[in-house]
């Protein structure tokens, strides 16, 4: 396999002449959740402290970035995406001096560290907040205001200016009695939406960011980026608006309708971006830029992240991690590996020439997979279909994203009663589906919270088995802000650092290849196989460089697909041992199972054709 000189990308690997050999290219980024990553003083949460002080185990694992969920003070409504001092540190988390020694250390390991930009909205505990309620105030058009309906009770049901639903239950307005109208919110109602028709608005953001910028950081990952254009008519209504120029709609099931198709991938969104590339990145180096992206799709993705088009870097997707919810994300539906494979072809092939991608399965908002696709209910199938999905998404062309946590295969939290949730996401839900609309059963509603609810991603982090899990001092006064996983005793990191078949070590081997194969980074991708209902598999090639990834995503044996199976046998040797570059199992299995024209469950294996 060719290998790679870290700051070089051969020529064929270039995305576009435009920037040649970005450095995140064959970069990995490892997402920090800090309330749940490791507490350091016994109050339960997680904070800078504690992390600076495990920057050897991420440094070990092998990542280039960290993504720092938000730091920033915070009320803490939405675990600090309700922003209410961009320029300050949440007390919980440390302070300011803590912030910077993270990044000194950090930097000192070379380590890049984004931090997240929540600029969709503001905490309504913002400064910026509170002048906009007032109507003479030189911030009062910083806000989506609007009066109640005509005719209507300000603040009774129905006099909201449009049915628009939040995305964390009830309507998206919420009636301020100060100023006497209606702010928009799409989250909950203390993450007022921010108004960024308004110039003066974008220009506070991009001093905002800059100001971070000038303070060390490497780039950021921005919040629902693509939800800050809103659809306006001329005369400023918005979709839905009494007088304005888009009609009511129908409301759903819960008496709204989504701001969803009006509020994504809005009609000023690449102008948007391009400004704040202009205003705040065009003059620097060595940055990057991730924005997640619900609602856009793997062409505009290609858009959006074509560096011709100079708006940014990379997108998160998010068809893909879809597939197993219906109309409502508490819908359950099967897991099936075709939908997945159609998902993922889209997104690689829309950025084949120019763009590139964003790989992932999970995030402080995503479950753990080996839970929701993988097997967790013994240690053997847990690991190996840990593996598998790692296997899947670092061996895709794009740069990976390990949240914390899943370089140790760890599961969904198997919460069974509501109290121990903590997400107001998932409680908002249950109450509002299983007990005012009345739409779902209480027992579907907990299944579906047990497979979906943000909370499986957010128990803390297992380091040990100690009674914390060594997230916080086993004597500590404190209790964990949401309980820890019982299964730290057996799932954590201490038992999987040295052990060469342990997920974590797997990860570690992904990492390296990434780092060290042209092929990993930059290779093209192309699916083999389209239709099995098991087996996943696609080739990476670069010049005459080529390897072959083949995974059962299932729990049952599986018989390789004909086409599998052809590539395989186009050279007169058998499958050698030494031809496996991974296996989930052992390349011995592997080159055997290649050979008999099987896998077993969950096998992965890449192959060096
Ligand atoms: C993003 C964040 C999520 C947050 C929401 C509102 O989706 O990842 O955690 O709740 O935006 O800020
Ligand atoms: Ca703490």
């Amino acid at each position: 396999m060719t290998t790679l000189n870290r700051s070089a990308l051969p020529d064929s690997a270039r995305t576009n002449g435009a920037t040649p050999n970005p450095w995140w290219a064959n970069a990995v980024v490892y997402q920090i959740y800090p309330r749940s990553f490791q507490d350091s003083n016994g109050d339960g949460i997680g904070d800078l402290k504690g992390i600076t002080s495990r920057l050897d185990y991420i440094a070990d694992l092998g990542v280039d970035v960290i993504w720092l969920s938000p730091v920033y003070q915070s009320p803490q409504d939405d675990n600090g995406y309700d922003i209410s001092d961009y320029q300050a540190i949440d007390p919980i988390f440390g302070t300011m001096a803590d912030m910077d020694e993270l990044l000194e250390q950090a930097h000192a390991r070379g380590i890049k560290v984004i931090m997240d930009l929540v600029v969709n909205h503001t905490s309504d505990e913002h400064a910026w907040f509170q002048e906009s309620r007032d109507p003479d105030s030189d911030k009062a058009d910083w806000y989506w205001w609007r009066p109640a309906r005509e005719g209507k009770t300000p603040g009774e049901p129905g006099a909201e200016p449009n049915q628009w639903g939040s995305y964390f239950g009830g309507s998206a307005w919420q009636y301020d009695e100060q100023r006497g109208e209606y702010f928009l919110h799409q989250y909950s109602k203390k993450q007022p939406d921010l108004n960024w028709e308004n110039p003066a608005v974008r220009k506070a953001v991009y001093d905002m960011m800059n100001w971070w910028m000038d303070r060390g950081i490497d780039g950021f990952r921005m919040d629902v980026i693509t939800q800050i254009s809103k659809v306006v008519d001329a005369d400023g209504h918005l979709p839905g608006e009494p007088g304005g120029a888009i009609d009511d709609y129908p409301a759903g099931e819960e008496g709204y309708s989504s701001p969803y198709p009006f509020c994504s991938d809005g009609p000023r969104i690449d102008e948007f971006l391009k400004e704040m590339r202009r205003e705040v990145f065009e003059k620097r180096g060595g940055y990057m830029n991730v924005g997640e992206a619900p609602g856009v799709d793997a062409v505009r993705n290609e858009f959006i992240t074509d560096p011709a088009n100079k708006e940014l870097d990379m997108l998160f997707l998010f068809d893909h991690v879809g597939i197993d919810q219906g109309d409502s994300k508490w819908d359950i539906v099967k897991f099936d590996v075709r939908h997945l494979r159609e998902q993922l072809k889209a997104q690689q092939e829309a950025v084949h020439d120019r763009g590139w991608a964003s790989l992932f399965t999970c995030n402080h908002d995503q479950p753990r997979v080996v839970t929701r696709w993988g097997d967790d209910t013994s240690e053997e199938m847990r690991a190996r279909s840990a593996k598998a999905f790692g296997m899947l998404v670092h061996l895709h062309r794009g740069t990976p994203y390990v949240y914390q946590g899943e370089e140790l295969g760890m599961t969904g939290a198997h919460f069974t009663k509501l109290d121990q949730y903590r997400d107001l996401e998932s409680i908002n839900a249950y109450r509002q589906r299983v007990e005012e609309a009345k739409v779902q059963s209480k027992e579907s509603m907990m299944e579906a919270l047990a497979l979906f609810g943000r909370d499986n991603a957010r128990t803390p982090m297992q380091w040990d088995g100690s009674k914390y899990a060594g997230f916080m001092a086993a004597d500590a006064k404190g209790e964990p802000w949401i309980s820890v996983n019982p299964n730290h005793v057996e799932i954590n990191a201490a038992a999987q650092f040295d052990d060469p078949d342990s997920v974590y070590s797997f990860y570690k081997r992904l990492v390296n290849l990434r780092h060290n194969s042209a092929l990993v980074a930059a290779g093209a991708w192309e699916l083999v196989d389209d239709d099995d209902e098991k087996v996943y598999a696609f080739t990476r090639t670069l010049g005459d460089d080529r390897m072959l990834v083949v995974l059962n995503l299932s729990g049952k044996h599986a018989e390789l697909p004909k086409s599998v199976e052809r590539l395989l046998e186009r050279g007169a040797h058998a499958v050698r041992e030494e031809d496996i570059v991974l296996s989930t199992i052992d390349a011995i299995h592997s080159a055997k199972a290649l050979e008999n024209g099987e896998l077993a469950a969950w096998e992965g294996v890449v192959v060096q054709l």
